[in-house]
């Protein structure tokens, strides 16, 4: 499929990794409607896809994204945007997709940019990444769950210093309060990006999208009800193949190949 606002490519060094790169560079990749629906239908793509065990997110070196596109939302009446709901069936077309997506950020992460990858599972930034939920100084405030994951990621203290002030915090800021998993040089991010995808991708996609169903559980569930969930997905796992598969492996000293059954 050919879209106007992303290129998505699969890369030759990695099997089993599709790249989805959004692209607006006039509007340092501004989330449109254009774009977030193409966005949810790659992702579908890449859902359907049994080739595509991992995917990566990103932008361009200057922005992953600087946030919702503010031409297109500065018109817009309330009735306009509670008829369009806007933004709440593209945001769940990202948030129900079951593989993993690794959002690779270089430069600007604002607003939406920031929101969206906290949507993906987790972050990998360049050393010239900047998060930022600048809303504040438009009048309004994150729309695309910001005020909740940033929260849950980094903590109330710093997540209200970031909303209140509109202020940009940087890799290593990102990093220190959990928002960031590890960074890369920026000439190297999206290289680094696809072999932690391709690495994810020669696992066991049962296996992996249950991991990813259980630590998101972590987030919606007590501990009690998460650890009943995790033991219960943790027994299933004993039903499939790939489990038969990787402790042989293991017990063998060879390399497992999981099938996905
Ligand atoms: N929406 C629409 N266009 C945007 C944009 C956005 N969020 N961010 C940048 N652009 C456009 C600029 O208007 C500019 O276009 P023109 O060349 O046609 O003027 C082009 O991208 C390049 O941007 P700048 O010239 O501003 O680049 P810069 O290097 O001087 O500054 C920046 C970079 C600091 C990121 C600055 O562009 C900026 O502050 N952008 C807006 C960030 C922002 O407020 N994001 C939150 C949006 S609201 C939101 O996201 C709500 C929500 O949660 C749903």
């Amino acid at each position: 499929m050919a879209f106007e606002t992303l290129i998505v490519e699969r890369p030759t060094t990695a099997p089993g990794v599709a790249l989805i790169r959004l692209n607006r560079p006039e509007a340092l990749n501004a989330l449109n409607s254009v774009l977030l629906t193409e966005l949810g239908q790659a992702l579908a793509q890449a859902q359907g896809d049994d080739t595509v065990g991992c995917i990566v997110l990103t932008g361009s070196p200057k922005a992953f994204a600087a946030g919702a596109d503010i031409k297109e939302m500065s018109d817009k009446s309330y009735a306009d945007m509670f008829k369009a709901d806007f933004f709440t069936a593209q945001a769940r077309a990202i948030e129900t997709v079951r593989k993993p997506i690794i959002a690779a950020v270089s430069g600007y992460a604002l607003g939406g940019g920031c929101e969206l990858a906290m949507m993906c599972d987790f972050i990998l930034a360049a050393d010239t990444a900047k998060f930022g939920q600048p809303e504040i100084n438009l009048g309004v405030a994150p729309g695309i769950g910001g005020t909740q994951r940033l929260t849950r990621l980094v903590g109330k203290s710093k997540a209200m210093d970031m909303i209140l002030t509109g202020r940009m915090m940087d890799a290593e800021e990102a990093e220190r309060a959990g928002l960031v998993s590890r960074i890369f040089p920026a000439d190297q991010l999206v290289d680094e990006a696809v072999k932690v995808a391709g690495k994810i991708a020669s696992q066991s996609p049962l296996a992996t999208a249950m991991n990813k169903e259980l630590v998101n559980a972590a987030y919606e569930t007590t501990l009690t009800t998460g650890v009943a969930l995790e033991r219960r997905l943790f027994h299933s796992l004993f039903a499939f193949d790939d489990q038969k598969e990787g402790m042989a492996a293991f017990v063998e000293k060879r390399k497992p190949a999981f099938k996905g059954s």
